[in-house]
């Protein structure tokens, strides 16, 4: 990994008094740089919540040296981890950097922000911590709570950012008051990120139902993985949020959570839509927004006893993992269906030939 990888700072050149700092990890990354934009959107100061000098970084989270530099050099009020190895099936077949990047990266990072006695560190993590099959009632999947222990997770992915978890925990374990100016902690689970930044799943299903793409395998997906379909410009808000209550020296009553579940809202269980059916929901927003789809995936059956679920992927996929979401940290959001399509009119906003 490069160690040299671009740095950079926005509103640095301006007077720090008054002004609170966020150093972003995996600033490049599709969640970074929404995260980078949205404090960079936020301008000066407004309301209760402070203005902010937005650095980012891509330096490598693995090695703690450099770790160590870029928290101890940038003093921030708050660090947001987006860093990671996110690709299911390379981590499979390169366990030892999934390891190093997943697990003690934010290790790594959760021992700077408390040396350097960040006030608030952000570690992102995912729904894939967990896995399993259908609840109660027939078809309708578990919802997993954020205080859930129940892990299962089936691939070196979630194996390993389940492990990045702990070590975050376990960095600050015996430490924390939650007194105000006492280092603050949260990990931030979330599921099925799509975002502007970086060719995504919605992305390749609108290529391949408006024909601009042909996939390399027949056109079926499993109807298993369900996952809450989330934008990460929602979730970018939602972090920006929370770091303005947690990072910016306000603190409620209540004891702080320390982990926090943020994905879309949906209707109940039986709304959160299988990997086929998220793909068949944006063919029918394609529909809907009259862009004539001309081809549709087909769906594919998956059980939780499938394993390996699919024979073109390395990794095995969770039957299920929803993440039942925070209420504090995901009230007034729109529906995932909702935000998917307000993404999907966005794409399309200047014409189809876009993508032709
Ligand atoms: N995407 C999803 O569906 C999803 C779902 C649930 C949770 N999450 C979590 O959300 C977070 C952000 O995901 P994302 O979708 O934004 O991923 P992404 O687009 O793949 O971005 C990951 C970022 O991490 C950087 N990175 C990789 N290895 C690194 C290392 N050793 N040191 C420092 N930076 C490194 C990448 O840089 P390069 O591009 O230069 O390699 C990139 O900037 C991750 O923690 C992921 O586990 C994602």
């Amino acid at each position: 990994m490069n160690d040299e990888r671009s740095d950079g700072v926005r509103g640095g050149g301006q007077a720090r008094r008054g002004r609170k700092t966020v150093l972003v990890f995996g600033g490049s990354g599709m969640l970074g740089s929404e995260i980078v934009g949205r404090f960079e959107a936020a301008g000066g100061a407004s309301g209760r919540n402070p203005a902010w000098i937005v650095r980012w970084t891509n330096r490598d989270i693995a090695n703690y040296r450099n770790v160590d530099e870029a928290v101890g050099g940038a003093k921030p009020d708050v660090v947001v981890n987006c860093a990671g190895l996110t690709n299911v099936d390379r981590c499979e077949v390169d366990q030892a950097l999934a390891y190093a990047v997943n697990a003690v990266g934010p290790s790594n990072l959760a021992r700077a922000c408390r040396i350097h006695g960040v006030p608030l560190f952000v570690h992102v993590s995912t729904d894939y911590v967990f896995s399993d099959g259908p609840g109660d009632a027939p078809g309708e999947p578990v919802l997993h709570r954020c205080d859930s222990r129940d892990f299962d997770p089936v691939n070196a992915y979630g194996l390993t950012k389940l492990a990045g978890e702990l070590a975050v925990a376990n960095e600050y374990a015996g430490r924390e008051t939650g007194a105000a100016g006492s280092p603050d902690w949260v990990v931030v689970r979330t599921s099925r990120l799509y975002g502007r930044n970086r060719y995504n799943f919605p992305d390749f299903v609108c290529d391949v139902c408006l024909g601009a793409r042909r996939p390399d395998g027949p056109l079926e997906l499993m109807d298993g993985n369900f996952s809450v379909p989330t934008s990460a410009t929602f979730l970018a808000d939602r972090i920006f949020r929370i770091a303005n209550r947690r990072g910016a020296g306000r603190r409620g009553a209540a004891a702080p959570r320390h982990v926090v579940h943020v994905v879309n809202p949906f209707r109940t269980a039986g709304d959160v839509p299988s990997l086929y059916g998220y793909a068949d929901k944006v063919f029918e927003i394609l529909s809907r927004l009259g862009l004539k789809p001309v081809r549709r995936f087909r769906s594919a059956a998956f059980g939780r006893a499938a394993a390996p679920d699919d024979d073109r992927r390395t990794a095995r996929r969770p039957f299920s993992s929803v993440l039942e979401p925070s209420a504090e940290e995901t009230r007034g959001g729109r529906f995932w269906d909702e935000e998917l399509a307000c993404y999907i009119q966005e794409k399309f906003a200047n014409g189809i030939k876009d993508v032709r």
